[in-house]
């Protein structure tokens, strides 16, 4: 559900590289894609439009159309006795969805209703790399902020992206129309509405979906969710407060052992993550692990990360969730 988007395109380029089991697949998008083929496996495979018949047979439905059509489709797909991974917010915060990162809590698979939310693509990039120093000596608090590509809006904020660097290379004018502000050579705040406390949705998403994943409602998180010039991978400064003092060679030596994480953290040629290295990666990359200055009792780090947000971020956390299923 979703297959032509930016999304959609990454499950069939993933589906293929791991090559999940099927007997068919299906690709479902709007009306304007209908009778467009896709290529998946060397066929060309022909994009249906969605409706109330879509599931019939269907055991596994990989979703990303938006979260009005996770809400409108959940029970027709339930009735025809599927399960749908859903990469859009529609049931994040459900009590009754599990919500999950195969890294952090694979055994929340086990008891589902029919649907298995995949997180927002910050909250996991941030979370993969927090959770394994989070076991080692809890973490009281999170202080994030972001830098998010244009393709965390869609393949229509990609094609805007670079519309609009051309004309602004060009010297020539350029009304945006995805995304509220020029994307190119400009950075704005992410393009979620703001709530009554000053926090966009994109940031409290953050805050919420952590607690849940972790289990652990005590955790403070503060963030700050910002859209950057960038196709593809999103990129995030973390600061983070632990109960017990840790050294950075003890954070060093947790992520080194931790699953889906790479570290790339060299001072002396000054290499550290960068989008351009994520895009397409499955791995986050995490760097500029250092103690905190500014936290006198040992217990702060600092960090940065990159991850291939529509990759990890969406399409392989939710086949990885489909693995597992
Ligand atoms: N992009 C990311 O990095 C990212 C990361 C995590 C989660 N997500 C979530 O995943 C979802 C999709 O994001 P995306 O970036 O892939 O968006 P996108 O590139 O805009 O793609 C949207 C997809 O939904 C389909 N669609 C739109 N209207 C439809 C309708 N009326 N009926 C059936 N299908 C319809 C589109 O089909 P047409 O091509 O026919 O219009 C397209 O396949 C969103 O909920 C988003 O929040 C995105």
């Amino acid at each position: 559900m979703g297959a032509t988007g930016a999304v959609g395109t990454e499950f069939l380029r993933i589906l293929q590289q791991r090559d999940f089991q099927m007997d068919s697949l299906k690709l479902l998008a709007s009306a304007r894609s209908k009778g467009r083929t896709l290529k998946f496996r060397g066929e060309e495979l022909i994009v249906e439009e969605l409706c109330e018949s879509s599931f019939d047979g269907i055991d596994l439905v990989l979703a990303s159309a938006g979260g009005k059509f996770s809400k409108q489709y959940a029970k027709t797909i339930i009735d025809a006795g599927a399960v749908m991974v859903d990469n859009t917010s529609a049931f994040r915060m459900d009590p009754d969805t599990p919500l999950v990162i195969p890294e952090i809590n694979p055994q929340e698979i086990a008891i589902h209703n029919g649907i298995i939310a995949n997180p927002n693509c910050s909250t996991i990039i941030m979370n993969v790399p927090v959770w394994p120093l989070h076991k080692a000596n809890p973490i009281k608090r999170i202080v994030v902020s972001t830098y998010q590509a244009a393709s965390g809006a869609g393949a229509a904020a990609m094609a805007e992206l670079q519309a609009g660097a051309q004309a602004f290379l060009a010297g020539e004018d350029f009304t945006p129309e995805v995304l509220p502000h020029p994307a190119a050579f400009n950075v704005f705040s992410h393009n979620s509405s703001v709530g009554d406390n000053g926090y966009n949705e994109e940031e409290m998403k953050m805050v919420l979906e952590t607690r849940k994943i972790f289990a652990a409602p005590q955790i403070m998180v503060a963030a700050t969710c910002v859209r950057v010039p960038v196709m593809r991978a999103h990129s995030e400064s973390i600061n983070l407060q632990f109960t017990n003092p840790i050294t950075e060679d003890e954070v060093r030596e947790i992520l080194s052992d931790a699953p889906g994480i790479r570290i790339v953290d060299d001072r002396e040629s000054s290499y550290f993550p960068m989008p351009i290295d994520a895009d397409s990666a499955d791995d986050i990359l995490v760097g500029r692990i250092r103690g905190d200055i500014s936290q006198a009792d040992g217990c702060g780090i600092e960090m940065f990360v990159s991850g291939d947000q529509i990759r990890k971020g969406a399409a392989l956390n939710a086949v990885q969730i489909a693995e597992l299923l």
